[in-house]
């Protein structure tokens, strides 16, 4: 779909009084939620996540996670839950979790029960995985699941505001959110980080600063939004379904800093066709202009910190 279709109708749904209800029924219907749901991708991320903190000495085994930003689904959850988790606490702004869609997932992991042993079998024990999926396929309903796995469902709840009990929590977590969200409450949501994580504890994000309509829209590039200035971009951003912050790698770092987090290991992925249209001189915003082209390709950045000083988990 062209992305300025896309944005249109991102805009009206936002604008109605039902606006979670429609915007779900036109992505079941006309968008991505048409097909069955494929959890696998989401699993061989975890998978990639969970070896590398595993090589930084920090286990997901016998953790209590908080997850920000759950969405439709809970498959990273699940992820967290296969590979051993105490429990996941997972926060989300808005209502989007949908049982349908939760368990039609579940029903694909059993499905694709083998094909998850090779995925997942590198970063857990075999036993522990197959005792957990039997868990899972004795599951009836989300409020089951909920119970079986101590996954827990926050919404709507903000993620820098949590209730949670002082150092309840060893890792923070979140995958292709913090684009989503505004640099202020960014900034808190790190703060509740140094709140609600217990010595040794960690925040890791995995974060997804290229433009999302591209996902898409495939004539686009993955900076196509930095040409943009902010007042053109707002028209096509400031709504509920689309809004993305365009905040670049080094906004994150300064975030980081100015919440009181040290970053131990920071993994920017760049982008070489974005490289390319920066040197063959693309139309940049003047937010943007000055800066460095690998500050503005990085297109999936994730991040371990800590609060202030405090010793890595293991
Ligand atoms: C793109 S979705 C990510 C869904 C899921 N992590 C995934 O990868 O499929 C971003 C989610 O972040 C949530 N969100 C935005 N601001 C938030 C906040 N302050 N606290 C908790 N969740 C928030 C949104 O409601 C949305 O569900």
């Amino acid at each position: 779909m062209h992305w300025k279709r896309k944005s249109t109708i991102q805009r009206v749904c936002a604008a109605l009084p039902a606006k979670d209800a429609i915007y779900y029924f036109l992505q079941r219907r006309f968008g991505s939620l048409r097909y069955t749901p494929d959890p696998l991708p989401m699993l061989r991320a975890a998978a990639e996540i969970f070896a590398e903190m595993r090589g930084m000495g920090i286990a997901v085994a016998g953790k209590r996670i908080m997850e920000i930003g759950t969405g439709r689904r809970l498959d990273m959850p699940i992820a967290f839950y296969l590979c051993g988790a105490q429990s996941v606490d997972t926060f989300d702004l808005n209502v989007y979790l949908r049982e349908e869609l939760v368990m039609a997932s579940v029903g694909e992991i059993l499905r694709g029960r083998e094909a998850v042993v090779t995925i997942l079998g590198p970063v857990v024990g075999a036993e522990e995985l197959a005792a957990r999926l039997d868990v899972l396929a004795s599951v009836q309903g989300l409020k089951d699941l909920s119970q079986k796995t101590a996954i827990r469902y926050h919404a709507p709840a903000d993620a820098s505001n949590t209730q949670l009990a002082d150092q309840s929590i060893d890792i923070q977590f979140s995958y292709t959110v913090f684009e989503h969200i505004p640099g202020p409450v960014l900034e808190a949501i790190l703060r509740e980080a140094s709140r609600v994580l217990a010595v040794g504890g960690v925040a890791c994000h995995h974060i997804d600063p290229s433009d999302h309509f591209a996902h898409e829209d495939k004539s686009l590039s993955l900076i196509h939004f930095l040409q943009f200035e902010e007042r053109e971009w707002s028209r096509y951003n400031d709504n509920q379904f689309a809004y993305h912050n365009r905040l670049r790698r080094s906004d994150y770092d300064r975030l980081y800093t100015a919440a009181g987090h040290e970053v131990f290991s920071k993994h920017p992925f760049l982008d070489d066709a974005s490289l390319a249209e920066i040197r063959n001189g693309f139309p940049l915003a003047t937010p943007f202009q000055g800066r460095e082209a690998e500050d503005l390709c990085t297109v999936v950045y994730r991040v371990y910190s800590r609060p202030g000083g405090a010793q890595g988990a293991n």
